[in-house]
């Protein structure tokens, strides 16, 4: 199949982009492109690719805007019930923790989740996937941590499985057991910590290995800590990660969205995929991200959703060499939003990222933060063919315009799906 008649075909060709080098989109003008299969074949002008190409099936983009689908590196997709009450109060004015005291906040999430089937799981968690497919995502992260006990942990992960196989939007897993301290450990967090270490990641690496073959995975998934004041400290985030690292998970951390606890060193100094949130981050933090290779994913849809006025300093971690990355962090408590194209408006109005650099941070960085920028994130012959057509004729309507969807098309390994136009 050729796509051609593209005004501009993003390829984001190349590497993830550190520091400031972020914004290169690697733009063909009148572009092309050449699926073959589930994969991506050949780039170039539409003229010689249509003369090269007649025999194949023809697509015309009619002169919209060409790109990768963009990648969500960051969720907590998965979850039963729903926090709209809390969200009112809070708007009235009660603070996090008075929510947190009242029987609100994650752990509310928890007691809806651990009480839903897996299949009701599937079913919530269903047409939220869908939505951010429509919206032009076409792999993203999902992370466990509702269910704080080993059964409904490996039952959250059972459903991003399950949910992967179905498509069309691929999913990759996090385990999130410390996503916060259950009701029950409240006067004993080391005991939860201990647990998560002896117990729980234990388990899973077993559990894990009977499921390889079934679902056809490559790796372990990641284990990720939310190391933040009233939740995991930094001693206790380091000995969930070494004892995760040990057993050969791939690490991700929550770090910075409150307090500053120097999470964010931690993620470099055990080679984390990933350092997340990065709001509150100290400029030691940010010279040891940018020495690694550890990704910054900055979530600017969860201040947004908090009505708070900080965000992630962007320029500041692109001077210190970071790669930088946005994702959604959707979740019922802080920010319920499927919509990546919301969070590059938002990347480019408090993050003052330029769209340019807004897309790239959503394409190949975000892909980098999931460690798979060597198959997705980049219009590359021999990347897997996930594409975005946009119905605009020029990429800077992405993060210009807002609150709406401008994709036409999203095309997942090689299957075109009409969204709008
Ligand atoms: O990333 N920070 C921790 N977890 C989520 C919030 C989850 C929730 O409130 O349910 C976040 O913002
Ligand atoms: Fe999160």
């Amino acid at each position: 199949m050729l796509i051609h008649s593209a005004s501009q075909i993003l390829t984001l060709a190349g590497p993830p982009q550190r520091g400031q080098a972020l914004g290169e989109l690697g733009i063909i003008e009148d572009g092309a492109v050449l699926l073959d299969g589930e994969k991506i074949a050949a780039l170039g002008p539409s003229r010689e690719m249509r003369t090269t190409y007649a025999d194949e099936p023809q697509f015309d983009a009619g002169g919209r805007v060409v790109m990768p689908g963009m990648i969500d590196p960051h969720t907590h997709a998965v979850w039963a019930g729903d926090r709209a009450a809390e969200f009112e109060m809070r708007i009235q004015g009660k603070s996090y923790l008075e929510i947190m005291n009242a029987g609100g906040g994650i752990v509310s999430t928890v007691r809806h989740t651990r009480q839903a089937s897996l299949e009701e799981l599937k079913a919530q968690t269903r047409p939220r996937l869908v939505s951010m497919f429509k919206h032009g995502t076409t792999t993203a992260e999902a992370k466990s941590g509702y269910g704080l006990n080993t059964e409904t942990e490996l039952k959250m992960l059972r459903a991003i499985l399950d949910l992967d196989v179905e498509g069309p939007l691929e999913l990759t897993p996090t385990f999130l057991g410390a996503h916060a301290i259950p009701t029950e450990y409240k006067d004993t967090p080391d005991g939860y910590t201990d647990m998560v270490c002896n117990e729980m990641l234990p388990t899973l690496n077993l559990w894990w290995k009977t499921k390889l073959s079934a679902f056809n995975l490559h790796r372990l998934p990641f284990v990720d800590v939310f190391c933040e004041t009233g939740a995991f400290s930094l001693e206790q985030s380091r000995r969930i990660l070494e004892t995760a690292r040990w057993l050969g998970f791939p690490l991700k951390i929550h770090a910075d969205e409150f307090d500053n606890l120097n999470g964010a060193s931690l993620a470099a100094e055990l080679g984390a995929v990933s350092a997340d949130h990065l709001v509150v981050t100290s400029q030691a933090d940010m010279a040891a991200l940018g020495q690694s290779d550890t990704v910054a994913v900055s979530l600017p849809c969860t201040p947004f959703g908090l009505a708070e006025g900080h965000y992630t300093p962007a320029s500041d971690f692109l001077d210190a060499g970071c790669i930088l990355a946005i994702a959604t962090d959707m979740n019922p408590g802080t920010a319920w939003c499927e919509n990546m194209q919301f969070a590059i408006a938002l990347a480019c109005r408090y993050l003052r990222l330029t769209p340019a650099q807004a897309i790239a941070a959503a394409t190949i960085n975000a892909a980098a933060a999931i460690g798979k920028a060597d198959q997705i994130g980049s219009l590359e012959p021999g990347k897997q063919a996930d594409l975005l057509i946009l119905d605009v004729n020029d990429y800077r309507h992405l993060g210009y315009r807002f609150g709406g969807n401008l994709a036409h098309t999203v095309i997942k390994k090689g299957t075109f799906y009409p969204i709008g136009g």
